[in-house]
């Protein structure tokens, strides 16, 4: 059977680390997974991390001197078959529902109109239950984006209400079953 391929972005929040296990769960289902991070993701977890687990190259710089030939935010968004953003920060979210493309993840998006999208928000409660994002994520569910939504849990930031990233299983059952 053809391998399938995914993108996950990963951006700066606190349960970046938590895509680690996202992104060894899904190789193990015989994914190819391509991690894209923002810089600000790369402030909590490393790209090594995600290249060992998924033996594939890691995205960060959009103008990273490469060897290959291909214009790679367009050739990415016309390989995989969903486009998972799991967490997703609130100033993701905004970029996204702005259609901003200042980054190799913003930008990937941006080219996949009709690639599957699902994004797992985690954020402070404060920010999750801000209308501004809650309007954004009601713009992006519009244009087809699935949300799976955060849970309520105390957070890192010591604060408890809803903003904590879905549990990992829920994350994967969803892929896997949108795949
Ligand atoms: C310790 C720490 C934890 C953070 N956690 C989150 C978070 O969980 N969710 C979020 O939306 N932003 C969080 N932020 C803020 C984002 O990192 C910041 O908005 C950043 O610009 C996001 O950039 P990105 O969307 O390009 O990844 C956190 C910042 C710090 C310093």
């Amino acid at each position: 059977m053809e391998q399938k391929e995914i993108i996950l972005g990963v951006t700066g929040s606190i349960a970046a680390y938590k895509a680690a296990e996202l992104a060894n769960n899904l190789t193990k289902e015989n994914i190819l997974v391509h991690v894209i991070m923002t810089a600000a993701a790369a402030e909590f977890i490393t790209p090594m991390t995600f290249q060992t687990l998924t033996k594939n190259k890691v995205y960060v710089d959009m103008f990273e001197k490469v060897d290959y030939p291909d214009v790679r935010h367009i050739s990415l968004a016309q390989r995989a078959s969903l486009l998972l953003i799991a967490p997703a920060s609130a100033n993701t979210i905004a970029k996204l529902a702005a259609g901003i493309a200042d980054n190799m993840l913003t930008s990937v998006t941006l080219a996949s109109p009709k690639t599957p999208k699902i994004l797992a928000p985690a954020m402070n409660t404060a920010m999750y239950e801000n209308p501004v994002t809650q309007d954004n994520m009601g713009k992006l569910a519009k244009y087809g984006y699935k949300f799976i939504a955060p849970r309520a849990s105390r957070l890192a930031c010591g604060d408890t209400g809803r903003g904590a990233l879905a549990d990992v299983s829920e994350i994967i059952e969803i892929t896997l079953s949108s795949l």
